[in-house]
């Protein structure tokens, strides 16, 4: 069976997802946005499992020291020059492959759920990915300034679902700032 990948993602309306290392709209904070990726990332389907978030070096770092690892999840760290974990990180990978290969292999009794949380090249490889995937995309309609993107979302390769448990349709509104959250899923060919 092949594994659905799970992509949780905070975009502006330019697609920008961070600046300088952190959120576009830092020190801004989007409670119900970090509520639904804690609940979406932490539940798994099986119980007495864990769920897997698999993170780009950079966005390991941008997560506060005292909330990392994030709790009840497996977390693995995608990079090229570490050798071994960052300190608190459960895994280090060499690249998005040898993660997933993690995945169904030492951790195939205990992983349920992979959940792809950023940066950049990493949502990028999910998004080209042949596996059947699912995108939990929240739309933040303030534009900030960005330097860190996430790719196109193309209505041929996905498709916007009317609905999703456990996922608000109604327009969130903090701080000033209102944003929505919707669910894709990959059309597969
Ligand atoms: N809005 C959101 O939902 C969201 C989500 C996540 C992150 N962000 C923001 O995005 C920014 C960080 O993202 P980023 O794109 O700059 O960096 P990133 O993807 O988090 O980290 C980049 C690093 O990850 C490693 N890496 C990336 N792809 C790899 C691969 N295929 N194989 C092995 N290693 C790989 C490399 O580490 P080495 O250099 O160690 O080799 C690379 O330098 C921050 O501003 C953060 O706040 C926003």
């Amino acid at each position: 069976m092949t594994r659905t990948l799970n992509g949780i993602v905070a975009v502006c309306p330019d697609l920008g997802i961070g600046k300088g290392g952190n959120l576009p709209w830092h020190p801004l904070r989007l409670s119900k946005d970090f509520a639904l990726f804690r609940k979406m990332t932490s539940t798994p389907l099986v119980a007495g499992r864990q769920n897997v978030v698999i993170m780009g070096r950079k966005t390991w770092f941008s997560i506060p020291e005292k909330n990392r690892p994030l709790q009840n999840r497996i977390n693995i760290v995608l990079s090229r020059q570490l050798k071994a974990p960052p300190a608190g990180a459960h895994f280090v990978a060499a690249d998005f492959a040898a993660a997933l290969r993690l995945v169904d292999s030492e951790l195939a009794e205990r992983a349920d759920q992979v959940w792809i949380i950023g940066g950049s090249s990493i949502y990028k490889e999910m998004m080209e990915s042949p596996a059947p995937r699912r995108l939990i995309v929240t739309r933040v309609q303030k534009q900030f300034e960005c330097d860190t993107f996430f790719p196109e979302i193309r209505p041929e390769q996905f498709r916007l679902l009317p609905e999703f448990p456990g996922v608000s349709q109604e327009l969130q509104e903090e701080n000033g700032v209102s944003y929505k959250f919707e669910v894709y899923e990959s059309i597969q060919q």
